[in-house]
């Protein structure tokens, strides 16, 4: 029996989800064609991926319209992320939103939307959170795929996305310890040291990704929360510190000295650190939240084994 190889287009094929799941992909050669979108098909990890056979398309999600329905031509599957990181703004990341929505709404061939987002923090914690943009901005734009474009909602399948263990190599002052004069290792958030936060490893999204694409209609208008294990960052860190075989000590800051540690450690703006805590104070004044029962949990998908904190620490050197 031939199988009818399906057309894939991945937007963040250059960073760590899309990579992920172009990395997947190319695995099942007979099953996807690969198309990655970048601004810059020139960089190294562009070219990587045009050396292992992945056609690169130079589309800008904040520019031309017409680009990005160029770059979705053909279509049958779509795996769409906004980043808010580099312009740190809600607007700036629902206007990218939007028109991947508008753009995918308009493939006549798409059969399958995938879209990376979070959940919406106010519903989620009953208004008191109210400055974690980078999460509201992506809930609105799930809102607006499903109020306003219905017929690409009914095959769209929604992923949120947990802390990523991979963090810890890509923001390493953040969230790895520090080692002090004593030689102890000291790490900072504004967690009591029970607060757990779903995490898992960003390079397992392939698998998932994959796995959904695999079941057809399974997940259309689902929302998959992706998370391999509630562990509290305390926990991490007493792990770390054994499997390193080093002295530890986890710091509960308020909230208040964190968001300044942000400002100052990370130069990040006062608003922008505001986010960030506030994202982490979720967890703690709402428990794990992507646990909820509106939520199908990846970890129930049949044949998604996801990585461990203890294989990650063993798999890259953190300290
Ligand atoms: N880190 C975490 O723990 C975490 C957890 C949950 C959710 N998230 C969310 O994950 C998102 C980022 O995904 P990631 O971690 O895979 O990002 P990443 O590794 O930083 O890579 C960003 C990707 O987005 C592409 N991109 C950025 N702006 C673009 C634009 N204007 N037009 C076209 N492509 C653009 C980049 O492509 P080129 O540079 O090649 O153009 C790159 O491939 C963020 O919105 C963040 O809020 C992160």
């Amino acid at each position: 029996m031939t199988v009818t190889k399906r057309n894939v287009v991945v937007i963040g094929a250059t960073g760590s989800q899309g990579g992920s799941v172009v990395a997947e992909f190319l695995k099942h050669p007979h099953l996807y064609h690969i198309r990655a979108i970048t601004r810059d098909p020139s960089k190294p990890k562009a070219q990587k991926l045009a050396a292992q056979g992945v056609e690169l398309y130079c589309a800008d999600l904040e520019g031309d319209r017409e680009a990005l329905t160029a770059a979705f031509s053909s279509a049958h599957v779509i795996y769409a992320l906004t980043d808010f990181w580099q312009k740190q703004s809600a607007a700036a990341e629902i206007e990218q939103g939007k028109a991947i929505a508008d753009a995918a709404a308009g493939i006549t061939t798409l059969q399958h939307f995938i879209w990376s987002a979070l959940p919406d923090p106010v519903a989620l914690s009953d208004g008191q959170f109210l400055n974690v943009h980078h999460w509201k901005g992506k809930s609105l734009i799930t809102e607006y795929i499903q109020t306003q474009k219905p017929d690409l909602w009914a095959k769209t399948t929604t992923i949120l996305f947990p802390n990523y263990f991979e963090n810890t190599l890509t923001d390493p002052q953040r969230y790895l310890p520090v080692k002090d004069a004593s030689g102890t290792y000291n790490l900072r958030f504004p967690h009591s040291p029970q607060t757990v936060l779903p995490n898992v490893a960003i390079r397992d999204t392939g698998k998932l990704v994959h796995l959904v694409l695999e079941s057809g209609s399974t997940y259309f208008t689902k929302t998959i929360a992706f998370w391999a294990q509630a562990l509290s960052e305390a926990d991490k860190l007493a792990e770390l510190g054994s499997y390193y075989n080093v002295p530890i000590h986890y710091h509960a800051s308020s909230a208040s000295e964190f968001q300044q540690l942000l400002m100052t450690r990370d130069g990040m703006s006062e608003d922008i650190a505001l986010d960030f805590t506030e994202q982490l104070l979720i967890f703690e004044k709402c428990g794990n939240v992507y646990a909820r029962e509106e939520f199908v949990q990846a970890r129930d998908i049949p044949g998604l084994k996801l990585q461990t904190w203890s294989e990650f620490i063993r798999q890259h050197k953190l300290l």
